[in-house]
């Protein structure tokens, strides 16, 4: 195959523009200290944003006796955080929404695989980066976006990259790299740059495999490791098998990375199984 990474970002003109309320409600969440009236009025500038939220908010997950009508009611009821992690989920699911792919690509397992990534991102923060959990879960949430973009551009071309990666059980970054030149990561990492979110989230998807020449010095790494372990984890959870060995037919550079044993690989994958069932029903009612 024949193309260079400069080919993809010329054409990456031709992908939708990140819609700005997306762009507005990441930017915020990925800070420190969020703040209640700026999330309520970043929500309420946009009408579909607002009445998904809302919808939400109304639906049987909450179970409330009475009709919210309103952001500030709901912010009540809900709190802070339910808010938040909503609009954020919301924003993030729009952005795949824009690059839909037509070609008979699994989109609900995608979005499934993000998810899992997400919380995983979300659970193993409190281990490794407590007072970032936020931005961390923005990171799982967006890890794989890439795909989308060379499914989007490439077609054909990248379904062969996706199947030969399948059939010959070979790491789907060392494809790319075979075939392509470049990964699904750099692409990603582009993508959200030119959409200017954070440079932490650009950081976190472009390091997300922990591969390639420009890791040394990256402010980011800590938490690019982090989205490293979360995706590996929801692959696992995927699986029957939950040790050392699986992890290492996913990533077999895995061990250059992390000395974790099974027994640790096991107590992280339970955790995150929990976040992740806690959160099954929202999910649901967000997908739909
Ligand atoms: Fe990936
Ligand atoms: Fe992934």
């Amino acid at each position: 195959m024949n193309y260079t990474i400069d080919d993809i970002l010329e054409r990456i003109d031709k992908l939708p523009t990140l819609n700005s309320v997306a762009f507005e409600v990441i930017n915020l969440c990925s800070e420190d200290e969020i703040s209640l009236s700026q999330l309520v009025r970043v929500i309420s500038n946009d009408q579909s944003l607002a009445s998904q939220v809302l919808k939400v908010a109304n639906s049987s997950y909450f179970n409330y006796p009475r009709k919210i009508y309103s952001l500030e009611r709901a912010v009540v009821v809900m709190g802070l955080n339910l808010l938040r992690d909503i609009a954020l989920s919301i924003a993030i699911f729009s952005l795949y929404k824009g690059l839909k792919v037509n070609r008979n690509f699994d989109m609900i397992a995608f979005w499934g695989h993000t998810l899992k990534t997400g919380y995983a991102a979300r659970v193993l923060a409190d281990q490794f980066a407590p007072a970032h959990k936020d931005v961390l879960y923005i990171g799982g949430l967006l890890h794989d976006i890439g795909k989308l973009v060379l499914l989007k551009i490439l077609q054909e071309d990248y379904i062969f990259v996706l199947e030969k990666s399948k059939q010959e059980e070979e790491p789907l970054i060392e494809v790319e790299r075979q075939l392509l030149g470049f990964t699904h990561a750099d692409i990603g990492g582009e993508l959200l740059d030119m959409w200017k979110l954070p440079e932490s989230v650009v950081s976190m998807v472009q390091l997300h495999h922990l591969d390639g020449n420009s890791m040394n010095g990256q402010a980011h790494l800590p938490w690019g490791r982090v989205v490293y372990l979360a995706n590996i984890f929801a692959h696992l959870l995927e699986s029957e098998e939950r040790n050392l060995e699986k992890v290492n037919q996913i990533d077999p550079n895995f061990t250059k990375h992390f000395s974790f044993t099974d027994g640790e690989i096991a107590h992280m994958v339970e955790l995150i199984e929990i976040e992740i069932a806690e959160n099954q029903d929202l999910m649901s009612i967000l997908q739909a």
